[in-house]
């Protein structure tokens, strides 16, 4: 079989183009240390949240010196726990189900940004250097209170944080 000329110069192009592509979105990934959300956390049935040891209570645990451990639910329409507070410097994993339908779970100026699915567990990690507020969205429609959904990440400066550990015991 014969290839018209024009014709593999057009499939050498698009040839070029795919693997130009590709390289691109390796390059981006292997510098911005985007991770991509996978299965690592885990299913739940969504009848079982709510008796689940982790989920029936959400909540930020301090499982190491900088290290904290969120268990998260996503609600129609709030997720708890609101507002996450960790201090300045900490590494955070985060375990979000929902038990009803699908949730986004946006933490803006961060890499975190994954889909709460029902059954599925997402775990992500992100380290918090800058302390400040962080607006969190549900980027996934969920229903009449889809665009209300929202919550806070607090990091804390160490002083403050060590104030406030002080105050509790
Ligand atoms: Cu929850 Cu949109």
């Amino acid at each position: 079989m014969e290839i018209h000329k024009y014709e593999k110069a057009w499939l050498v192009g698009a040839l070029v183009l795919i693997v130009f592509f590709i390289s691109t979105v390796a390059y981006v990934t292997a510098v911005t240390g985007v991770d991509m959300v996978d299965e690592s956390g885990g299913t739940i049935h969504p009848d079982d949240v709510s008796d689940d040891e982790r989920f029936g209570d959400p909540r930020v645990e301090q499982v190491g010196e900088n290290e904290f451990e969120v268990y998260m639910v996503a609600l129609q329409f709030i997720f708890r726990p609101d507002p996450v507070e960790v201090p300045e410097g900490s590494e955070v994993t985060f375990y979000i189900t929902s038990d009803n339908v699908v949730h986004g779970y946006q933490i803006v100026g961060t890499n975190v940004n994954t889909m709460v699915i029902p059954g599925q567990i997402a775990e992500i990690t992100v380290e918090f250097d800058e302390a400040g507020e962080y607006g969190v969205l549900c980027n996934e429609y969920c229903g009449i209170g889809h665009a209300d959904m929202e919550g806070k990440v607090i990091v804390h400066p160490e002083d403050e944080w060590e104030e406030m550990q002080g105050g509790d015991d």
